[in-house]
C-alpha cells in the first residue's frame, strides 16, 4: 500500500531565520506523531542549517534542484553527492519553473534525474501541462509524453527509487486548484501509463499533486485513490498550514 507523502517547496524564499522558526514549528507540531510522511526542499545554501535542524528523523531534507555532473568546473551549481552529504534524501526534477524559466529539456532532466539516483537521493519528478494544453483537450496525452520522455531515458526500474508529481502549471501559484476530480484523472492515466512498462511499478509508485494544494483542500485531494500526498509550495511556508496538510495525509494513509 501506498503511503502518503508531503513535500514543501519552498522555492527561493526564506532566510536563516524563517528557517528556524519554521523548522523548529514543523518540529514541534510532528512530535505529536501524526503526521504523514514528510520532507521540506529550502533553498540550497539553507540546506546544512535546516540539517541542523532536522535531528529527530520525523521531518527530511530535500533539494529543489540539482546538477547532471558529479563534480567539476560547472561555476554555481550543485552536484547530487553534496546534497547526500549535507542530508538530503529527495530532490525535486524537472519543475516547470526550471523547464520554463531554465530552459530545461526532457534530456536534461533525465540526466540530473540519474545523478540524483546514483548520490543515493530520490528523484520528485515533475510534470504538468500548460492552461493552453488542458482547454485545448492535450492535457493527458502532454504528460505522457513527459512521462515517456523519462522513462525512455532511465528505464522503468529507476522508478523504483523515484516519486512523481504531477502540477498542473496553471495551478501552480495562482490559488487555483485543480479539482480532485482532474487531479485524479490525470494521476489515474501517468499510473496507466507506467502500467505499460511495469504493472508493479505502476501500482507501488507514489504520485503526489502540486498546485496551489492549502489547508482547505488537501483531504479532498488526498481521498482519491491515486492521489498520494502534495507537493507544496505557498502553503509549506506557514507552520499551521503545512501542518494541516501533513495531519490530513496522515489520516488517509
Ligand atoms: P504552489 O506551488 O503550492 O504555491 O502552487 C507548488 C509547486 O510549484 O511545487
Amino acid at each position: 500500500m501506498r503511503r502518503k507523502l508531503v513535500v514543501g517547496n519552498w522555492k527561493m524564499h526564506g532566510s536563516q531565520e524563517l528557517v528556524h522558526s519554521l523548522l523548529t514549528g514543523l518540529q514541534a507540531q510532528a512530535t505529536q506523531g501524526d503526521f504523514a510522511d514528510t520532507a521540506v526542499c529550502p533553498p540550497a545554501v539553507f540546506l546544512a542549517q535546516a540539517a541542523t535542524l532536522l535531528t529527530d528523523g520525523r521531518i527530511a531534507l530535500g533539494a529543489q534542484n540539482v546538477s547532471q555532473h558529479e563534480q567539476g568546473a560547472y561555476t554555481g551549481e550543485v552536484s547530487a553527492p553534496m546534497l547526500a552529504e549535507l542530508g538530503c534524501r529527495y530532490v525535486i526534477i524537472g519543475h516547470s519553473e526550471r523547464r520554463a524559466l531554465f530552459a530545461e529539456t526532457d534530456a536534461l532532466i533525465a540526466e540530473k534525474f540519474i545523478a540524483a539516483q546514483a548520490a543515493g537521493l530520490t528523484p520528485i519528478l515533475c510534470l504538468g501541462e500548460s492552461l493552453q494544453q488542458r482547454e485545448s483537450g492535450q492535457a493527458l496525452a502532454f504528460v505522457a509524453e513527459q512521462l515517456t520522455a523519462i522513462i525512455d531515458k532511465v528505464g522503468i526500474a529507476a522508478f523504483d527509487k523515484a516519486v512523481l508529481a504531477y502540477e498542473p502549471i496553471w495551478a501552480i501559484g495562482t490559488g487555483v486548484t485543480a479539482s480532485p476530480e482532474q487531479a485524479q484523472a490525470v494521476h489515474q492515466h501517468l499510473r496507466a501509463v507506467l502500467a505499460q512498462y511495469s504493472e508493479p511499478a505502476a501500482v507501488a509508485l507514489q504520485i503526489l499533486y502540486g498546485g496551489s494544494a492549502n489547508a482547505a483542500n488537501a483531504a479532498l485531494l488526498f481521498a482519491q485513490p491515486d492521489i498520494d500526498g502534495a507537493l507544496v509550495g505557498g502553503a509549506s511556508l506557514k507552520v499551521d498550514d503545512f501542518s494541516v496538510i501533513c495531519r490530513a495525509a496522515q489520516s488517509s494513509n
